[in-house]
């Protein structure tokens, strides 16, 4: 299937799922072999994680935990356009080394405000790993540990991604088709 339409638009494949499942071995190796002796927790972050996530977590071989957590909008009159509280987080990470699990990391303004309010909880260290990364889009200078794959700068969808909601389920990643 190397085109597909989700709601009114048209998608080809951009990177394939042998591609996919190469850059998650190669980011798995890199963790067991640099993260050893660790106590070590990974956080992956829904949506667009749950299937990395799931594909990685497989392939580590160290003693560790995983848990997820959820950006919300803030509820009621404080409500702020942009800013968005984590939620979920029921694990002590105080002390811990924080694996940042992300599906795609574009501006860097999401990973910039969950890496500000993981500090919070007072972690060893975090360290972030996003499967995609849009270095042409990325805003901040946070360090990101573990990349997969770059991507130019274009609108993508599959692998754990979405367009409004749909597109999630494909094993593939599409690129918008211009
Ligand atoms: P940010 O710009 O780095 O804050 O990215 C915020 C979020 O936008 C990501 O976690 C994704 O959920 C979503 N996102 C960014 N780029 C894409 C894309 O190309 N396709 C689908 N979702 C995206
Ligand atoms: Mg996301």
């Amino acid at each position: 299937m190397n085109k597909v339409k989700v709601l009114d638009k048209e998608f080809v494949v951009s990177i394939t799922k042998d591609k996919i499942q190469d850059a998650v071995r190669k980011m798995a190796d890199k963790m067991n072999a640099d993260l050893k002796g660790k106590d070590i927790i990974f956080m992956g972050i829904l949506n667009g994680s749950f299937m990395f996530a799931a594909d990685l977590f497989r392939q580590i071989k160290l003693d560790c935990r995983i848990t997820f957590l959820k950006l919300a909008s803030y509820q009621g009159t404080t409500s702020s356009g942009n800013v968005k509280r984590l939620i979920g987080l029921h694990e002590d990470i105080k002390g811990k080394t924080v694996i940042v699990l992300e599906d795609i990391v574009d501006t860097g303004i999401t990973l910039d405000n969950i890496k500000k309010q993981l500090i919070g909880y007072e972690p060893e260290e975090i360290k972030i790993a996003t499967f995609l990364f849009k270095p042409d889009a990325y805003q901040k200078d946070i360090p990101i540990d573990y990349v997969g794959i770059e991507i130019p700068n274009d609108f993508i969808i599959g692998y754990g991604l979405d367009y409004d909601g749909f597109g999630r389920n494909l094993e593939e990643i599409y690129t918008l088709a211009v």
